[in-house]
C-alpha cells in the first residue's frame, strides 16, 4: 500500500505543462483524422482483398494510426512493429543516417507489406526502412503514412496510402509526441514555440 502511495506521489511531483498553454491550433480535428482512416482502410481493403497482408508499423508514432486503420480494415492481415532512430542530427531533424533499433519479428517474404508511418517529413527514415526491407523479397512493398510535410522531402519516397498533406509546421497529438509526452491526443495540433517549455 505504501509503495503505491508513493509512486503516485512522485507521479504528481512531475510537473508538466497544460497542452493548451502551446497549443497554436488544432490542424486537424478528431472526427477529420477518423474520417479519412476510414477512407485509407477502404480502399487498402479493396487494393489488398485475397493477398497476404502484413501491416509493419514503425514505432512510436505510427501506434494509434495503426490500431485505428486494422480496426477499419475489412480484409484479414497481420501486424509488426519497428522502431528505428536517427541520429547525426538535432532530436527534430532526422540525418539521412538511420539505425534499425527494433527490427520486425515476422518475415516479410512473399508477403505484400504495408508500412505505417505517422508522418514523413524529409522522408529518410521511410527511405531507409523500405531499403533494408526490399533485401527481404516481400511480394510488394508500399508506404501508407498519416501525414506528409511534403515540403521538408530531401528524400525522394513513394507514398501510396497518404491521410493529408500538411504544412511546414511542428505538429504533436494523434502519436506525435513533443519530448516523448502529448502522443495520447486524438487530434492533430500546432505548437506554439515560443510557449512550449520541455520537460527536465
Ligand atoms: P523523416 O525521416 O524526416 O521523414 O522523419 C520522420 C520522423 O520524424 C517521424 O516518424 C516522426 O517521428 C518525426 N517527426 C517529423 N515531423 C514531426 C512533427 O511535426 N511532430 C512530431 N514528430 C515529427
Ligand atoms: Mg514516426
Amino acid at each position: 500500500m505504501k509503495l503505491v502511495v508513493a509512486s503516485i506521489m512522485k507521479f504528481h511531483e512531475i510537473e508538466m505543462q497544460d497542452y493548451l498553454d502551446f497549443l497554436q491550433e488544432v490542424l486537424i480535428p478528431e472526427d477529420r483524422l477518423q474520417a479519412r482512416i476510414g477512407e485509407l482502410a477502404a480502399e487498402i481493403s479493396a487494393d489488398y482483398e485475397g493477398k497476404p497482408l502484413m501491416l509493419a508499423c514503425i514505432l512510436r508514432g505510427g501506434v494509434l494510426f495503426l490500431t485505428d486503420l486494422m480496426r477499419a480494415l475489412t480484409i484479414p492481415h497481420t501486424i509488426d512493429f519497428m522502431a528505428v532512430s536517427s541520429y547525426g542530427a538535432g532530436a527534430r531533424e532526422s540525418s539521412g543516417n538511420v539505425r534499425i533499433t527494433l527490427d520486425l519479428q515476422t518475415s516479410v517474404e512473399g508477403k505484400d507489406v504495408l508500412l505505417v508511418e505517422d508522418i514523413i517529413d524529409s522522408g529518410h527514415t521511410i527511405a531507409s526502412v523500405i531499403q533494408l526491407l526490399q533485401t527481404r523479397q516481400p511480394r510488394s512493398l508500399r508506404v501508407c503514412t498519416l501525414l506528409d510535410k511534403l515540403e521538408r522531402r530531401e528524400a525522394d519516397v513513394p507514398i501510396h496510402y497518404r491521410g493529408f498533406e500538411i504544412p511546414n509546421k511542428f505538429v504533436f497529438g494523434y502519436g506525435l509526441d513533443l519530448d516523448e509526452y502529448h502522443r495520447n491526443l486524438p487530434f492533430i495540433g500546432v505548437v506554439r514555440p515560443d510557449k512550449y517549455v520541455p520537460p527536465d
